[in-house]
């Protein structure tokens, strides 16, 4: 038996009527404790319900969560950034030099990928991130003298930009109200090139669950059912062109074994 197979078994049994009750008190401290950073707890009706469950946080408002990012995530790529690279560098290649990078936290993507393949003239990539870190996005901008890339703190407003490429990499979940294809449905215009990164997808319904996004800070997150959100985007005159697994990023729900996603997804859309 493999040590994964061995884990699920393991799972099943501690999931088992008997010890659920224990398993979830235990899971329950864990994730509020700060052991456990980066684990997920609860199925919620609603953010507003979940907020009203999890302890008071900026949630990611907050400038020490940008430190991992500025230190680590702006230097160095990582498996599941590539098809993003691939995708990302032959729109460029078709003429798009306008970027619109949703959640893109201090501005990773530009900064990491950029060391790897030429950025085009006259580039324009755009982060619409929370205040707290679109701050710091710009101090480390100036530093890197990063020209073409900019921040903002409103999605709504930011849709209206034009951008011919639209990039979202563990990031929409964590909006209250972003399904890729009501944005395309509100933008003023919609973009060539959409490109989805890190996202929970899985064959059950939708439901909406939270993480311990660290420091302290807690984040109710949606959990998509996979086909209708890719229909979604396929009803706005996109075709999927590629998808692939994110094997470094599960969840698992505790107390909901059904409803875990084994491998987080990534999408790239053209019109
Ligand atoms: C897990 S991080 C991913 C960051 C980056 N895209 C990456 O792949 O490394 C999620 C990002 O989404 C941003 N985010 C979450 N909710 C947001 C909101 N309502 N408005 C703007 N940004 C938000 C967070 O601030 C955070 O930087």
């Amino acid at each position: 038996m493999t040590y994964a197979s061995a884990s699920q078994v393991v799972r099943q049994i501690l999931e088992g009527p008997i010890t659920r009750p224990a398993l979830l008190r235990w899971r329950r401290q864990q994730f509020f404790s700060e052991a456990g950073f980066g684990s997920y707890f609860g199925l919620f009706e609603s953010f507003a319900q979940a907020r009203e469950q999890l302890p008071a946080s900026p949630e990611f408002d907050h400038a020490a969560l940008a430190a991992e990012y500025v230190d680590v995530r702006t230097k160095k790529v990582f498996a599941y950034d590539y098809p993003v690279m691939w995708w990302l560098e032959r729109a460029f290649g078709d003429g798009s030099t306008r970027v619109l990078d949703i959640g893109g936290s201090v501005g990773v993507h530009f900064h990491a990928y950029r060391r790897y393949f030429q950025m085009p003239a006259g580039l324009s990539w755009h982060v619409v991130e929370v205040p707290a870190i679109a701050s710091i996005g710009r101090e480390v901008a100036a530093h890197a003298e990063a020209v073409g890339l900019s921040f903002s703190e409103d999605l709504a407003q930011a849709l209206g930009g034009g951008e011919d490429i639209w990039i979202a990499a563990g990031s929409l979940h964590y909006f209250e109200d972003a399904r890729p294809g009501d944005l395309l449905r509100h933008c003023a215009v919609r973009p060539r090139h959409v490109l989805l990164n890190k996202l929970p997808l899985h064959d059950g319904e939708d439901y909406i669950t939270a993480q311990n996004i660290g420091a302290g800070c807690f984040a109710p997150m949606h959990v998509y059912n996979r086909r209708r959100f890719i229909e979604e985007i396929e009803a706005r005159g996109y075709v999927l062109r590629d998808q692939w697994q994110v094997l470094e990023r599960s969840l698992y729900l505790p107390g909901f074994p059904e409803r875990s996603v084994p491998a987080f997804s990534g999408l790239y859309f053209s019109r």
